[in-house]
């Protein structure tokens, strides 16, 4: 059997389309106000992405910085992996168009479906792969275009989500000296499936005139559930990453943007500081799998991570799927 390789992360890139959407945007479609949105939830503006683009767009660009970061060719690249639950289609995977744009020519590539768990899923595999000797160099990506399936008349759902990408490419420690992963997890509970939920438009219920009709291809929530599940599982995740560890040691958290009220129940009932977490939902939304390598690469390129001390990531989603990562920087 060989030794485990240590992994790493050696660059992190980030894309948010241009289009900002303020609050009172949604003023105008849906019986909300900027106060209820920015008091419930802590988002200010969202981006959506422009019409000529998809998901797989924003993630070239999000992908081509984090190479650039991380000082690599896309020829280096052995694998992509894309967590997404807005793919630019249902068949092939979107993975295999930004292989093809970045010109990554032999690199493997395949998407994950784990919905706001979607990066963290793909980087914990990217992670397995290098560390078993099976790969070099692995782009893992978090991306969405999830401003193409909300439904604009449903005020619960449409103000919160937005569009964006986040990408990191992960190497051998021994060649990028930094953000090595120290422990991950994964988990899920597919009873609650229908929680966060899109009806139609899979092989259960194929897309047809009547389903677009009643609007069953657009994300439906039941907002107050995921909120009980999300302040349980977000504290549950850090506390579980921080295990045997001090909290001095701990530089930041980076959870899945979701709700600013959830970020601060999750860090009030562990009695942590929110001067330990990386929030930027205010500008964001929720933006899926995008949320926490859009927060971590920008916590990086502002400097917010102190070297050599301990970040934590943590995302929970649709499935019901959730995650955790703890890294030294
Ligand atoms: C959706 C969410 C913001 C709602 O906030 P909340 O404090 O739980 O609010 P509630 O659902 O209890 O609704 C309170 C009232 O506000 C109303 N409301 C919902 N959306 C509203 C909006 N955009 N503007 C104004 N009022 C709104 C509700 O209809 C409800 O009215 P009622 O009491 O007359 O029925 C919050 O539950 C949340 O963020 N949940 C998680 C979201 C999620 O699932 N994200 C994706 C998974 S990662």
């Amino acid at each position: 059997m060989t030794s485990r390789v240590a992994v790493g992360i050696a660059g992190t890139g980030s894309y948010a389309p241009e289009r900002v959407l303020t609050n009172h945007y949604f003023e105008k479609l849906v019986d909300t106000s900027d106060e209820w949105i920015v008091q419930r939830t802590g988002i200010k503006e969202r981006r959506f992405a422009a019409p000529e683009q998809a998901t797989s767009d924003l993630c070239v660009i999000a992908a081509q910085r984090a190479l650039e970061a991380a000082k690599l060719d896309a020829n280096d690249l052995d694998l992509i992996i894309l967590g997404t639950l807005t793919p630019d289609f249902l068949l092939p995977a979107s993975s295999c168009l930004i292989q093809h744009a970045l010109g990554a020519k032999r690199a493997g590539a395949f998407d994950v479906g784990a919905a706001c768990t979607g990066f963290l899923t793909a980087l914990h595999t990217g992670e397995a792969f290098i560390a078993a000797g099976r790969a070099k160099h692995v782009l893992v990506i978090g991306a969405e275009c999830l401003s193409r399936f909300l439904d604009m008349t449903d005020r619960s759902s449409c103000i919160l989500f937005g569009d964006g990408a986040g990408a990191a490419v992960l190497a051998p420690l021994s060649e990028c000296k930094r953000g090595e992963i120290l422990r991950t997890s994964l988990g899920a509970d597919g009873s609650s499936f229908d929680v966060i939920h899109m009806v139609a438009g899979g092989s259960r219920n194929p897309p047809s005139a009547g389903s677009v009709e009643r609007g069953e291809h657009f994300i439906r929530l039941r907002g107050r559930e995921v909120f009980r599940f999300a302040v349980h599982k977000m504290a549950e995740l850090i506390e579980h990453m921080a295990e045997g560890h001090d909290q001095s040691e701990i530089s930041l958290v980076v959870p899945h943007q979701v709700n600013q009220r959830i970020i601060e129940s999750a860090v009030d009932r562990l009695g942590w500081s929110m001067d330990k977490v990386f929030v930027n939902i205010e500008q964001y939304g929720n933006t899926s799998a995008a949320t926490v390598p859009m927060a971590f690469d920008e916590a990086v390129r502002s400097g917010r991570i102190e070297q050599g001390k301990l970040v934590i990531f943590c995302a929970f989603g649709a499935g019901l799927t959730w995650g955790g990562t703890l890294l030294r920087w």
